[in-house]
Formats: C-alpha cells, sequence, structure tokens
C-alpha cells in the first residue's frame, strides 16, 4: 500500500505511540485487502464499547492507547453495557460499574464523544452523500452506505479506532466503486407495516443474499411524500440484513441514493406476502411468561418514543420494560414529557446502552422485542427464548404480563 510521507512519519512514531499502533493495524488491514492507499475519512463510529465484551485485556489496551492517542476526526461511540448516568436502575454488578466507567474514561481521553449509540446519525454524527467514513456498528454502517449514501466498511472496533486516531481507513472494499454494485435482486411483493415487519424482511434478504450486495424493490412503496419506510423502518431493515448474513449496503429502490447508478442483477428472488407471513408467525411465539421487554434497538427515536408514551400513557407494566434510546433524542422526550409518561408506567427509558451490549445473561430467559437483530443476539449470545412482536403488542404484553 502507498502510503504519504505524513502517514509514514506517523507510523514511524512522530504523532506518538497511539497514532504509530493505529497505522500499523490500518497498514496490516490494507494488506490482506489490497488496498492501494489510505482515504482520509470525514467521522468514525467506534464499537467495543461494553465492559462485558471488552474484558479486562480491552480495558488495559484501551488505557494504553489514551496514554497519547487523540482522536483527529469527529468519532462517536457505539452503547456501552450500562446507562452512563444511572446504572443503578439497571441492577448492575458494582465492579462492571466501575470497569465500564473507566473505559468511558479511556475513550474519553483518547477524545472519542461518549454518545454511545447505534444511531450516531441521530446524535450529532451525520455524514453527508459520498463521505469516507470509517464506522463499526452493523446497523448504522449499513445505513450510513445505504440510505445515506457515504462509504463505510463494516469496521470492527479497533480499525474504526484507528481510524479515529489517524484520521484514516484503507481504500478497499465498500468505498469502491464495484463493490458497492447490486448482485442479487429482492422483488418484494410483501407489504411490511412498521419496523418489526421491515426487520422481518431484512432477515429474509440477508438469509436469500449470501453476503452480496442486494436491490430490493418493494412493490407496495411509492415513496410520495410520507409514505416511504420511515427512518424508524429503515434503521430496523438496515440493522436486521447484516445480522442475518447479508452484505452492510444494499439499494433500496426510492430510498439509496446510488440506486439507479448500477444495472439490475439477473438473479432475482421474490418475497411474496405468505414469506412474510410465515416468518411473523415463526418468530412470535415464546414458551412461558415474558419476563423482560425492549425496545429501541436500534436506539428509539422520537417519533417511536411518542408512539410509546401514547401506548403507555395511564397503564402500568407487570414486566420489567425497557426503552433504549440516544441521550439527544431523550432529552428532546424529557422536554415534551414523553419520559415521564413512559416511566410512569413503570417503564424505563434506559441511554448509552441496550439489552445486547448490558451483562443480562443469566438473569431473564425469556425476551419480548419488536427487534428482529435484537431476537438473534438474544437468542445466539444470551441464550434466551425471544418472540418478535410489534411495539404496539410489545407495550401489551408489558402491561398485561403474557402474550397477546
Ligand atoms: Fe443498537 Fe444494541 Fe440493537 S447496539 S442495533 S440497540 S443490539
Amino acid at each position: 500500500m502507498r502510503l504519504s510521507d505524513e502517514q509514514r512519519a506517523m507510523m514511524e512514531g512522530a504523532r506518538g505511540n497511539g497514532a504509530a499502533k493505529a497505522m500499523e493495524i490500518l497498514v496490516a488491514l490494507g494488506d490482506i485487502f489490497e488496498a492501494e492507499e489510505l482515504l482520509p475519512v470525514r467521522s468514525v463510529q467506534v464499537a467495543g464499547v461494553s465492559y462485558g465484551n471488552l474484558g479486562d485485556e480491552g480495558l488495559a489496551y484501551l488505557e494504553e492507547l489514551a496514554v497519547d492517542g487523540r482522536a483527529v476526526v469527529p468519532a462517536t461511540l457505539n452503547p456501552a453495557g450500562m446507562d452512563l448516568r444511572s446504572p443503578e436502575r439497571m441492577g448492575l454488578d458494582p465492579r462492571f460499574v466501575e470497569k465500564q466507567r473507566r473505559v468511558i474514561a479511556a475513550y474519553g481521553r483518547l477524545g472519542i464523544a461518549a454518545a454511545c449509540t447505534c444511531t450516531p446519525y441521530l446524535a450529532g454524527n451525520m455524514p453527508a452523500p459520498a463521505d469516507t467514513l470509517a464506522w463499526s456498528e452493523s446497523s448504522a454502517v449499513t445505513y450510513a452506505n445505504s440510505v445515506m449514501g457515504a462509504r463505510t466498511n463494516r469496521e470492527g472496533g479497533p480499525s474504526a479506532l484507528a481510524a479515529a486516531l489517524t484520521g484514516y481507513t484503507p481504500a478497499y472494499g465498500l468505498h469502491l466503486d464495484d463493490a458497492r454494485a447490486p448482485t442479487r435482486r429482492f422483488v418484494v411483493e410483501a407489504q411490511p407495516a412498521g419496523p418489526r415487519d421491515w426487520g422481518l424482511l431484512g432477515m429474509l434478504v440477508g438469509q436469500g443474499s449470501d453476503g452480496e450486495v442486494a436491490l430490493v424493490e418493494v412493490a407496495s412503496q411509492t415513496y410520495a411524500p410520507s409514505t416511504g419506510p420511515g427512518v424508524e423502518s429503515l434503521k430496523a431493515f438496515c440493522a436486521a440484513l447484516p445480522t442475518y448474513g447479508g452484505a452492510p449496503m444494499f439499494h433500496l429502490a426510492g430510498v439509496t441514493p446510488e440506486a439507479t447508478r448500477y444495472g439490475v442483477p439477473e438473479s432475482t428472488q421474490t418475497i411474496t406476502s405468505a414469506d412474510l407471513q410465515r416468518a411473523r408467525e415463526r418468530e412470535s411465539g415464546l414458551q412461558g411468561a415474558p419476563e423482560l421487554v425492549c425496545l429501541g434497538c436500534p436506539h428509539a427515536t422520537l417519533a417511536e418514543l411518542r408512539d410509546l408514551a401514547e401506548l403507555l400513557r395511564g397503564g402500568q407494566v407487570v414486566v420489567d420494560t425497557w426503552i433504549c434510546t440516544s441521550r439527544p433524542v431523550k432529552a428532546l422526550a424529557d422536554e415534551l414529557g414523553l419520559t415521564e409518561t413512559i416511566e410512569r408506567s413503570g417503564a424505563l427509558v434506559l441511554c448509552d446502552t441496550c439489552f445486547v451490549v448490558a451483562p443480562l445473561k443469566g438473569r431473564y430467559s425469556r425476551l419480548v422485542t419488536n427487534s428482529a437483530k435484537g431476537i438473534y443476539y438474544a437468542r445466539g449470545h444470551g441464550g434466551m427464548d425471544v418472540a418478535l412482536l410489534t411495539a404496539a403488542d410489545c407495550i401489551q404484553v408489558a402491561l398485561i404480563g403474557r402474550m397477546p
């Protein structure tokens, strides 16, 4: 890989040990993927924030980097293992809380903003079309590529952090035109209604696309003003698609800025109403009483919080209920009285975290959510029995304590 004088000097330690280590990671990555050069990045999203995933080794690595490493481009963090301001509401082990605080402090010294959200684009880290990024967090990566038309590979935590400390990422994969061209076409005859269905659609497209970039044509979408899927459904689709095997980039006709730039792939698969209905039924069962209801995966928008407040107004939940969002969105919900309405019901509005990265293993065994991505991880890593329902049905479960 070609390096400029500045990049070579950084690698030799001219900007300190942290930047030199970061350059080593980027050069190794570039060599593996045969990148010709490093590209300057506009922003970074760093995953690998929960102490539950990092452990002591990861924490020690961050603290060492933070001795002299500093981010040189705007960079934000993915969710942590707890709500940073009120971890006590989550019933966590104090040792976990202390270590998680050290992780956040190390990232702070590195100059990375503790936005702690998987929707950085709703929290101040908002790319423009064609921006070069180095983002980790598959749902945000997919959203950036496919909805906003920016360009990023699905970075791991270390390579994203390396990009933050140097301002560069290797030019390979989804940074190049060829890799962004769709090679599978999905014609969706089903009519997805809301985020739960769009998550299921992401699951079906992901499972059928074998890691290739998909062109998705949804017959029922006309894309007249306000009739498209909306942010809530798009983020659910972007979260599910790579989780179930798809590439972190798709072209959705009428939404993706580049959707008309490439040819239409020959290989076509149809997703019918019966396919979607079968998926709804397959994922909606639970063996026994629900123990935890979770919404806000990816983190809830203001519109979602408004709808949830209406569904909970005047009621009392009888099942632990978590609604996860980003801190800037919660601040708006606070001002509008939505947080108060939600929390008067006994449900919690949590920031900085989610049920997948919080250390919940062993505490709950039956979960209800509206997130297709969420059920995958709760089942796989958390070993939980899970049910995927609409947000309204999730709230119904929270209020009555059993499946609707
Ligand atoms: Fe976000 Fe956690 Fe879901 S990071 S996408 S809320 S699994």
